[in-house]
């Protein structure tokens, strides 16, 4: 992995003198003036979108889907990884139910490989019927067939066992044999790999010691998907990286040692006040418990908060109380920070240190990505913006909507995305379903849910937005996210224009 893009160093003077503009306000009370363009083409291929989004984890996009449960779960994640940024697991699962979480992680690490370094394996003297089954469980065509002692012995594959009375056939009867395999001593590199898969006419390679253990299984299908996804988050095996979120009470600590396990990259430490007692406690035990792994924080949105997660040894902090599109903290509490000002304060207080900064909610338009990640934020977070995808999870449902020229009826396809704080999200995480009213009010929810219209898959939505801000880039006088970040953290005033009342109307209103 290439070392994280750093946020560019910014003068103290200027940083205060930034802070006094944007106080009280957010994404749609700005406009950026258009510089002099320097790229020939908006090129999402050309142009370097990568940032970091905590301490040792670096994306190409900086793009997060939001650890919701109406949002992310493995298909999300999938296609955020292959698109370059990554997803967080909600935890929206109920106590105790730490197993569903950790099969939702390990199904994002299996999508893709380099070297399969555990792949699925069976005895030779299994029966062909516990081999279908296993195929059947994993849906993984392809079993490595190994003795007691981990030697290879041959490889089973879904055409082998096709049409066979799987009764009484036995796994090593069907198996194409070690001897008739091509089969490389040690690791490899996915360069050498392909070079001998393609020599060999062969679509899988397993890997051995020099004893005749395996080591591990290449695919051709992984070594393909490598090159058409050359964006994709990937860690150190080839495999796509996830994020899971734990909470900061209950079971976090035992949810977070399974998710590790997972092979989780990343977890996330998220309650609605971050900046408290509860996620001091939280934060001293998790590193007690897991010494360094690579852990986010969150919610903050002052510099006081930013401060203190930092102190805690966070390595990334979300940042955002109250702008989130399912969100109802401001209405119900009258507490929170306009996202802009929020993001500028964190900023200033990470500076350039190596915390990454994830600028969490109330982005609604794609414009608003290249205000988040000028304003201080390293990378996104975003919500509502993937609640009615494909991917998100969720049955769509057709709801009747007046169409106001005609006044004809027309049924509309629509998901539902809930704030994680609504009664609804914690009613399903709580079992409450029994529990009279009083109690469920008595839970003082700070979300609500809404209906957002089904929309097509999270890959268009999300390669929308990376070629929207890559022409942001270009208007904006650079030639990467880099490049604008230092443009403009060098002369905030040359871009940053505070929108009157009937600018912004001329800006965003439509219709
Ligand atoms: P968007 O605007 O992208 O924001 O939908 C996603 C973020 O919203 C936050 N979130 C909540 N905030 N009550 C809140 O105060 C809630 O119930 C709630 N649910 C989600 C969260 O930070 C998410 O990433």
């Amino acid at each position: 992995m290439k070392p994280p893009a750093a946020y560019p160093k910014i003068v103290a003077s200027t940083g205060r003198a930034l802070l006094d503009v944007v106080r009280g306000c957010t994404f749609d009370d700005f406009i950026l003036r258009p510089q002099k363009s320097i790229v020939a083409r908006r090129d999402p291929a050309a142009i370097d979108l990568s940032c970091r989004l905590s301490r040792r984890i670096v994306l190409n996009r900086p793009i997060v889907s939001a650890n919701m449960d109406t949002v992310t779960r493995a298909p999300m994640a999938i296609v955020q990884a292959e698109e370059g940024g990554i997803g967080i697991i909600d935890r929206g699962f109920r106590p105790g139910e730490i197993e569903p979480q950790v099969r939702e992680v390990e199904k994002v690490k299996r999508a893709q490989h380099g070297v399969i370094a555990d792949p699925y394996r069976i005895a030779p003297e299994a029966s062909l019927e516990e081999a279908a089954a296993m195929m059947a469980r994993s849906r993984v065509g392809t079993l490595v067939v190994a003795d007691v002692d981990g030697r290879l012995q041959g490889i089973l594959t879904n055409r082998d066992i096709r049409f066979v009375p799987k009764g009484a056939t036995r796994v090593a009867e069907r198996m194409t044999p070690r001897d008739q395999l091509v089969v490389h001593e040690g690791p490899v590199t996915p360069e050498e790999a392909e070079r001998l898969m393609v020599r060999r006419k062969i679509k899988k390679l397993p890997l051995v010691d020099a004893t005749g253990r395996l080591l591990g299984l290449v695919t051709s299908r992984d070594i393909s998907r490598q090159r058409q996804l050359p964006f994709a988050t990937r860690d150190a095996h080839g495999r796509l990286m996830v994020g899971a979120a734990i909470g900061a009470t209950g079971d976090y600590l035992e949810r977070a040692a399974e998710l590790i396990k997972a092979g989780v990259d990343v977890l996330v430490i998220d309650i609605a006040h971050g900046h408290s007692m509860v996620m001091q406690r939280a934060m001293e035990q998790f590193r007690k418990r897991f010494g360094d792994v690579e852990v986010i924080a969150g919610n903050v949105a002052t510099a006081e908060g930013a401060r203190f997660l930092i102190d805690l040894s966070a390595d990334g902090i979300k940042v955002g109380i109250g702008p989130g599109g399912g969100c109802t903290t401001r209405m119900t509490t009258s507490f929170g920070v306009p996202q802009v000002q929020a993001l500028v304060e964190c900023r200033l207080a990470v500076g350039d240190s190596a915390v990454g900064v994830i600028a969490d909610g109330g982005i609604k338009r794609h414009g608003a990505l290249a205000l988040a990640l000028l304003f201080g934020g390293d990378s996104t977070m975003l919500g509502s913006a993937f609640a009615g995808t494909e991917e998100a999870p969720g049955e769509v449902v057709h709801k009747s909507v007046l169409l106001p020229e005609s006044g004809k009826s027309v049924k509309v396809p629509f998901k539902v995305l809930r704030g994680m704080a609504s009664i609804e999200a914690i009613r399903d995480r709580l079992d409450v379903e029994d529990a009279d009213k009083v109690e469920l009010e008595e839970i003082g929810a700070e979300g609500m849910e809404v209906s957002v219209p089904a929309r097509g898959s999270a890959r268009t939505i999300v390669r929308e937005m990376v070629k929207h801000l890559c022409s942001s880039i270009s208007y904006g006088g650079a030639g990467s996210l880099a490049g604008l970040r230092e443009a403009f953290w060098k002369d905030p005033s040359a871009f940053v224009i505070k929108q009157s009342d009937s600018g912004r109307r001329e800006s965003y209103d439509r219709g």
